[in-house]
């Protein structure tokens, strides 16, 4: 390394999840936190064109009707991001413009931004917190319009009260008008054996339908986790859903109140179910009123509680899916909330009371039933108790549950273990494992170093009186003895290490620490594993990765600058996403582009290929995904994969696994043209533990 060349680098750790050790890697001189901006989700927000236009016009109409009584205008704007909302307010006549934002890097690309427009002098940038604002200091006077966007999912998440209590008390004057002016909350309580998977852990039955594990009573009546759980909601198949009321409005806040918004708010309100049905969950979204009038509307309903969705669909494309007809955006999505004891209404007990929360920066529900009594009962934010809620992952949660995908694993259980079976597991929360003991396996050994994951293991041990389980903490612990007795080693695999589908592939890397110590014969399952790789083109997700060069008429080039920069020196080039809640077609057949057999990690490869891609359509993406072959019998039923969940038709739209994410790599939009050959190559190097794709459209 040329030190005085390279003085200025910086070094960044990384976790490996292919054999969970930790990296160092070297930041370039020129690192300039771009990752950190591109990474923070402005560019899905600057493609959103309904939000955009609707600030502009609010913008342009409140400074036009505070002029038109005489008044000068004074904005503040918080949050600025890339400066487009100072931009819009300047533009079209406010006096005096003053930005802040508090992230330093997104704050140095407005600077950039702000003077490439020509703005750099005109607008007061002030790279603080807005509540470490002082007037007199960092701002002359108070301003008497607040234009802001510290709003997300769960509307309040980014501290949203706080910080317009805070504008109110010290920043604004008397009479200031706030855009966006009032938000409405709503809540829809719902049963769905579907999304409540995602939150409870279900009897684990074998073929014949005999119980082999039953979930123990602190997990059954563990209240979970209230945290949000955020979802593309019009993505949700309808037939997995009953809705058992109406959108119910549950709270409303108006964001030029002088008076500040509390903290921590209750409300109880009396619901009629308007069928019989399990009160599962609550689903929620917002919508906000932008201007003082009322009259301009932003709604995050998805698409069957959508306002406008009767227009929207008049005008939209035939070949768009109804659920795709309303606005598309990621950083305001909806929200599903786990009731902690669902009730149970029936026709004649249909009325129940629905328990709404919130604090500074989120919210939890509940229900009671309709007893007067009831009426006032508050409830503290509850809490997972029993770590099952608080170790997993959602989709993990729901995975375990996946009834299609156990039967396959507790097929390949049932042919294989027998009383002289010495099992060893290796994963986190593979309760599949544990089965092994129920199926008679002599004895199991589960490799759990993760406390709370071994605490959730121990519980299941206890209460289903799995005498002949041993958790052990470390491979380490089991001695050359027990290595060489084992008749099998099994796997889902299941990390909590993974994010992308082969970060699992670390079941391997394990496997090569004991092979040394292993009998010839034991059985190893997984047996081998594939990635696969089809080229499609998403309706909307590729939006996150777009350039944004222009925004309601302003120059944002310098943004979309950084982003590329930081694009072409990401280290991960392949994204984790759950590709069920972001259409795509598929343009072409997949196409296996590595395939791993675990007794054989050890061996380096590096595979290339191209894909003709067939169908009409932009390929803006190419999906990910790895399925897990749990013997070497060839057999479609002993195939487990995290990826579609039915065969891929060219030109048709994917069904996409509901419980794991896949891998997406966004095709550069300079090359996501028609009609192209997409080049791929892999490299994956055993002991480094690296695996490294690359990507690349040619032109016909
Ligand atoms: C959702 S983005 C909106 C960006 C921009 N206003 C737009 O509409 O595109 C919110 C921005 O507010 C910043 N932010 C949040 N709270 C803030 C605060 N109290 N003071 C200053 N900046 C804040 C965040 O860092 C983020 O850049």
């Amino acid at each position: 390394m040329n030190l005085t060349t390279r003085h200025m680098a910086a070094f960044r750790q990384r976790l490996n999840p292919l054999n969970t050790q930790v990296e160092w890697l070297v930041n370039e001189d020129t690192y300039d936190y771009h990752q950190e901006v591109a990474n923070a989700g402005f560019g899905d927000m600057l493609h959103d064109k309904e939000r955009n236009q609707k600030y502009f016009i609010v913008i342009k109409k409140t400074i036009a009707s505070m002029r038109a009584e005489g008044q000068e205008v004074h904005v503040l704007d918080i949050g600025t991001g890339t400066g487009i909302l100072s931009m819009m307010a300047l533009y079209v006549g406010a006096d005096t413009v003053t930005a802040c934002e508090a992230f330093v890097p997104m704050a140095n690309c407005a600077e950039k931004i702000l003077k490439a427009n020509n703005f750099g002098d005109r607008i007061k940038l002030i790279k603080k917190r807005s509540t470490d604002i002082r007037i007199g200091e960092d701002m002359e006077r108070k301003a008497n319009l607040l234009v802001t966007e510290i709003l997300d999912t769960e509307l309040i998440g980014e501290g949203a009260l706080a910080i317009y209590n805070h504008a109110h008390a010290n920043l604004l004057t008397e009479h200031a008008l706030c855009i966006p002016c009032k938000a409405t909350c709503y809540a829809q309580v719902v049963q769905s054996s579907l999304a409540a998977q995602w939150n409870s852990l279900k009897l684990l039955v074998n073929l014949d339908g005999d119980v082999l594990l039953k979930p123990s009573p602190d997990v059954l009546n563990c209240s979970g986790e209230p945290s949000v759980h955020d979802i593309q909601m019009s993505q949700l198949p309808l037939d997995q859903i009953k809705p058992l009321t109406h959108p119910i409005e549950i709270f409303e806040f108006d964001f030029k109140c002088k008076e500040p918004i509390d903290v921590q708010r209750s409300r109880n309100i009396l619901v009629k179910a308007f069928i019989p049905g399990s009160t599962d969950l609550v689903f929620f979204w917002w919508d906000i009123k932008m201007d003082f009038k009322e009259e301009v509307l932003l709604s995050c309903a998805p698409f069957w509680a959508h306002p406008n969705f009767k227009e929207l669909k008049v005008k939209s494309s035939p070949r768009l899916p109804l659920t795709n007809v309303v606005p598309w955006r990621d950083h305001w999505m909806q929200a599903i909330y786990y009731i902690p004891r669902p009730l149970k209404l029936t026709p004649s007990d249909n009325e129940f009371i629905l328990n709404c929360n919130h604090d500074e920066f989120s919210w939890w529900f509940n229900v009671f039933p309709n007893e007067s009594n009831n009426f006032e009962k508050q409830t503290k934010r509850h809490a997972c108790l029993c770590r099952f809620h608080i170790t997993y992952s959602r989709s993990r949660i729901g995975q375990i549950n996946q009834a299609q995908r156990n039967k396959r694993y507790l097929r390949f259980l049932e042919n294989n273990i027998h009383k002289d079976s010495n099992v060893l597991v290796l994963g986190h929360g593979c309760i599949l494992g544990l089965a092994c003991c129920s199926l008679g396996a002599s004895k199991v050994w589960c490799h759990e170093p993760h406390k709370f994951s071994r605490h959730f293991m121990e519980s299941l041990v206890q209460y289903n009186k799995l005498n002949s389980v041993y958790l052990v903490e470390s491979l380490k612990d089991l001695e050359t003895e027990i290595l060489n007795s084992l008749t099998h080693i099994i796997a889902e695999p299941y990390f909590l290490t993974s994010i992308l589908p082969w970060d699992n592939f670390y079941f391997g890397y394990l496997l090569t620490k004991i092979s040394e110590k292993l009998n010839r014969l034991v059985k190893i399952s997984p047996f081998a594993a594939s990635i696969y790789a089809v080229p499609v083109e998403f309706l909307d997700l590729h939006k996150i990765k777009a350039p944004v060069r222009e925004c309601e008429g302003f120059d944002l080039s310098l943004f979309h600058k950084m982003v590329e920069v930081s694009m072409s020196i990401s280290q991960a080039k392949v994204e984790a996403h759950p590709l069920w809640e972001y259409p795509c077609r598929a343009l072409a057949d997949p196409v296996e582009l590595l395939k791993v057999e675990f007794r054989r990690f050890d061996i380096d490869k590096h595979h290339q290929g191209e894909i003709t891609v067939k169908e009409p359509g932009l390929c803006n993406g190419v999906c990910l995904w790895v399925d897990w072959f749990l013997d070497k019998s060839g057999d479609s039923k002993s195939v487990v994969s995290s990826g579609p969940i039915a065969s891929i038709i060219p030109g048709e739209f994917i069904k996409w696994d509901m419980f794991t994410r896949q891998g997406v790599h966004f095709i550069d939009n300079n090359q996501a043209i028609k009609a192209n050959i997409l080049e791929w190559s892999v490299i994956f190097k055993s002991k480094s533990a690296h695996l490294n794709f690359n990507f690349n459209i040619r032109h016909k």
